[in-house]
């Protein structure tokens, strides 16, 4: 995957991805990030990327020269063919993202993203060069650059070959449609605090089972208005009903 970032601030980049998963793909060359400063995209000699917004307000707003020149130079460099090449403005007027538009996300060859900043963008940007927009939470960042990192972050751990074990994906939270079961490792026993027993039983059936039971307990606890979606069998059904009409959570 090559993912190309348009942002004013492109060493705001720098140390997230040269530690950890990140720079094992970007070494292994499973994804390739290239930063592009709009401001390149600026031909006066103040470099102007922002502007007053017409008809009055407060704050400056993104041009859109610099952005459509910056993103139809990379356009031109890539050779999408007929695949689909997404345009992702992240802003908080975008869909909300979560674990499902990560594994769309993760299935695409390219990935553009624009960091807006200041009060926001012009609106011709979204009308006429972006192709999708993202939010990353019901509130307002200083710019699109940690979303950015946020929606990339979750993208990448999903790709082939990133993390040690993919296996290890279909139990996080959110995957399933739960939060995460309980997690523990060694000692077996600190400071008087036990893992349970089951873990330890080496019965990878009962260990299942306890783990099922566990994120749904958990999800029930924590995020009950996600089970609504999640797949859950009858009698696991009737384990929630249960839990919930005796209040013994
Ligand atoms: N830019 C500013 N706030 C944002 C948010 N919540 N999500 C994505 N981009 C943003």
């Amino acid at each position: 995957m090559q993912v190309d970032i348009l942002t004013l601030f492109p060493q705001m980049f720098q140390s997230p991805f040269s530690v950890g998963i990140f720079q094992r793909a970007i070494d292994q060359k499973l994804v390739s990030i290239n930063f592009h400063d709009i401001r390149h995209y600026t031909y006066d000699k103040h470099h102007t990327v922002d502007d007053y917004v017409y008809g009055g307000g407060a704050g400056m707003v993104l041009k859109p020269e610099p952005v459509f020149e910056a993103v139809e130079s990379i356009k031109s460099d890539i050779k999408s063919g007929d695949s689909v090449l997404p345009i992702i403005l992240l802003t908080p007027q975008g869909r909300l993202f979560c674990q499902e538009i990560a594994q769309e996300l993760s299935t695409y060859r390219n990935l553009i993203l624009i960091c807006g900043h200041y009060e926001g963008v012009d609106e011709r940007v979204r009308e006429h060069l972006v192709t999708d927009e993202i939010s990353i939470g019901d509130y307002v960042l200083s710019g699109g650059e940690l979303a950015a990192m946020v929606v990339i972050d979750a993208v990448v751990r999903l790709m082939p070959g990133v993390l040690g074990s993919e296996a290890s994906l279909l139990d996080d939270s959110h995957v399933s449609g739960l939060l995460e079961y309980p997690q523990y490792t060694g000692p077996p026993l600190y400071r008087g605090w036990s893992v349970p027993q089951v873990l330890l039983s080496g019965n990878h059936a009962q260990i299942a089972k306890w783990r099922r039971e566990q994120a749904i307990l958990r999800t029930l606890e924590r995020r009950p208005e996600l089970l609504d979606k999640a797949n859950l069998c009858s009698d696991e059904k009737r384990l929630v009903d249960h839990l919930l009409t005796t209040g013994s959570l």
